[in-house]
């Protein structure tokens, strides 16, 4: 496993999924955005970066067919597949990382809250560019939440890098087409409340 899988494994044995700082009891933003992307219920959808998060039950509820989830973490993912008992064998759960993600099927929808920050270097949000470009297509949406301009710049001892809606936009460049964007201030279990800047995004070309 790489260093950077490791240190992510090592969160996720330390704490329990509900106390780390991005923990939701429900995703309602994403499922809200996700909601309002109206893919068909059978077309693939990822949550890249997915962690231990909840969403993928959500969806699953929702009757989403073809779900996949990605995460460096496999104990975060694990964690997931525990939770979903015999639901988890509907979903393709991938441990790896999306910098170089080969995907074997081009995505609907794509969705990443709270991961691309972590790319501090004009060279890893390329690589991670170059990886939704190969994992999508003309029409495919993406919803993405990042810290906003005045959220923290750190989590879990990382940098970050922080957004507004415009700039989270601009990261993606002409081939992207903004159709949606808002913030959100998130109380951790900590009781800390961080912003976050939220982009709907569909790739046009
Ligand atoms: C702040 S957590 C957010 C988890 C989840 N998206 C949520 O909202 O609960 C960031 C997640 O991104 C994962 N991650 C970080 N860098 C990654 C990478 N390069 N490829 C895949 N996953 C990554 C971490 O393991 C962690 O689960």
């Amino acid at each position: 496993m790489s260093d950077r899988g490791s240190r992510w494994d090592e969160v996720y044995r330390n704490k329990s999924a509900d106390t780390v700082s991005w923990f939701q009891a429900r995703p309602t933003l994403s499922l809200t955005l996700i909601e309002h992307a109206g893919v068909p219920k059978g077309a693939p959808v990822i949550d890249v970066g997915g962690g231990a998060s909840s969403l993928v039950d959500h969806l699953l509820r929702e009757d989403y067919a073809d779900l996949t989830v990605m995460d460096l973490s496999d104990s975060a993912l694990a964690t997931s597949r525990e939770r979903l008992g015999d639901s988890a064998r509907q979903v393709d759960w991938i441990t790896g990382d999306v910098l170089a993600f080969a995907p074997l099927k081009r995505y609907a929808l794509w969705h990443d809250r709270a991961v691309f920050h972590f790319l501090v270097d004009a060279d890893s949000r390329r690589r991670y560019l170059d990886a939704l470009r190969r994992a999508s297509q003309a029409g495919t949406q993406i919803v993405m939440a990042t810290f906003a301009e005045d959220g923290p710049d750190r989590c879990s001892g990382l940098p970050v890098a922080r957004y507004g809606v415009r700039e989270l936009h601009a990261m993606f460049g002409a081939d992207y087409e903004l159709l949606e964007s808002t913030r959100e201030t998130h109380r951790t279990p900590g009781g800390t409340d961080q912003h976050f800047s939220w982009v709907r995004l569909q790739r046009v070309r």
